[in-house]
């Protein structure tokens, strides 16, 4: 059975450009994909009409989220990036490994993040088959669209004894059970993806042999690549080439292949993702922790590399996307302008780095869904109704449209920059209602 909507749209069909569709009637079929959207007249009826001051926006695409690190988003973020790993995160990760705190902790997370309008996500899981599974699930019970990895690391020098894969073959084995367990739930809205958590926690062997199997089960791929310094110049003194080159000589480069910061790609390794039909996790906030440096998103949109927006949960402190779009327009401005008052203007930032807010809202959406390969991101004919109705007219909120004060271009802007959870009013998810405050009986 069909449901309409009577709406107002707003959203990037181009990372260029904000297209604003007032009174559309949209109507979403029984699979809950959209079947037709069409401007009605002022007496149309739908059997949701959304009030005109509510803005339906497509369903954010978070491309890079930590699962097991949700207890620790917040916190511990004054360590370089490996010292981190070892002395917060694998500790907590290993405890994820646990069905009975990963039952807390997976579902807590989920409804979270649709509250925020995370719509997909796309997510590392732990190095156990049960709870990454256990992850699968949670996001089909409450209806979130999702990749799960399960972590593959078997470096002894690069993970701590207690939380690695025992030997390669033993990984290899283990990632391709949990590709199984995943289609087995056969939801039609989680799909496993391959996660070598980056080079220095994989040793060959894994990095190869799990190449090796996403080329067989026709499976996605996602990793770390390039993000600090440190692990930049890791690559070249182990593999004597750039991360990019390592890992796309392992087979992991694909399409669709997530390669998470890339703070650090030359324009060979762009040329490379491009080639692929690879992209990058963009997750600013993230980077400014622990990445050394600013990703060059323009430089890489320009050169063809897909790009989609992360939190990197809980490398970045926050659990929405909408604050990682201002964060990326943030950063952008930053890098352009540069950092240190003390040079001359002329020679203090990389010109021709600043996006705008409809480049951020486009990556968060459209971009991270063409990275993905999934039909989602717009809103428009035979995509999956994945989508946030955000409430501009809310007291106490700062996100106010003042009427006379803000035309589409700005209520467009604050949106992205002040919706928070509580100004939004639904989410749908391959058309079902699973977020929101709003009463879902408004129709
Ligand atoms: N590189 C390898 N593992 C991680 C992780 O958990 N977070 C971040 N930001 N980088 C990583
Ligand atoms: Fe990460």
């Amino acid at each position: 059975m069909n449901t309409s909507y009577l709406v107002t749209i707003m959203q990037t069909p181009d990372r260029h450009r904000l297209e604003v569709l007032r009174n559309a009637r949209l109507e979403v079929d029984g699979t809950g994909r959209i079947a037709s959207i069409e401007v009605a007249d002022s007496d149309a009826c739908a059997d949701v009409i959304l009030p005109p001051t509510t803005v339906l926006i497509p369903g954010l695409v978070d491309t890079h989220i930590h699962a097991p690190q949700w207890p620790q988003l917040g916190t511990g973020l004054d360590l370089p990036l490996e010292t981190w790993l070892f002395e917060h995160t694998f500790p907590l990760e290993a405890r994820l490994t646990q069905p009975e705190f990963a039952s807390e902790v997976w579902p807590d997370m989920v409804a979270t993040l649709l509250a925020h309008g995370t719509t997909t996500a796309v997510y590392y899981a732990t190095t156990s088959v049960e709870t990454t599974t256990m992850l699968a699930s949670a996001c089909v019970d409450a209806g979130q669209r999702a990749l799960v990895g399960r972590v593959a690391m078997d470096h002894p020098d690069g993970t701590p004894s207690w939380y690695r894969d025992e030997h390669a073959a033993a990984g290899i084995a283990a990632s391709a059970q949990s590709i199984e367990e995943i289609a087995a739930l056969e939801s039609p809205l989680v799909e496993p993806i391959i996660t070598p958590r980056f080079t220095p926690a994989c040793t060959d062997e894994l990095l190869a042999g799990l190449g090796e199997l996403a080329g067989e089960m026709g499976v996605r791929v996602q990793t770390h690549c390039s993000e600090s310094d440190w692990e930049h110049g890791y690559a070249f003194d182990r593999f004597g080439e750039s991360d990019t080159a390592a890992l796309d000589g392992f087979g992991l480069v694909r399409d669709h292949s997530v390669m998470a910061h890339g703070d650090h790609l030359g324009d060979e390794d762009m040329a490379v993702l491009a080639a692929r039909g690879a992209g990058v996790a963009h997750c600013p906030l993230s980077n400014a922790y622990f990445a050394n440096a600013v990703f060059p998103a323009r430089r890489a949109l320009d050169a063809g590399v897909r790009v989609g927006l992360g939190t990197d949960i809980a490398g970045g402190a926050q659990p929405g996307l909408l604050s990682q779009c201002s964060d990326a327009v943030t950063m952008s401005r930053l890098l352009e302008d540069g950092v240190d008052g003390g040079r001359a203007s002329e020679d203090r930032g990389v010109s021709n780095s600043r996006i705008s807010i409809t480049d951020a809202f486009w990556m968060a959406t459209l971009g991270g869904a063409d990275l993905l390969g999934l039909d989602v991101g717009l809103l428009e004919v035979g995509r999956h109704f994945d989508a946030v109705a955000v409430d501009t007219a809310r007291l106490g909120s700062a996100l106010r449209v003042w009427p006379g004060v803000d035309d589409d271009a700005r209520a467009f802007e604050k949106i992205i920059r002040l919706a928070t959870p509580p100004d939004i009013a639904h989410v749908w998810v391959g058309g079902r209602r699973v977020a929101g405050w709003a009463e879902s009986e408004d129709r």
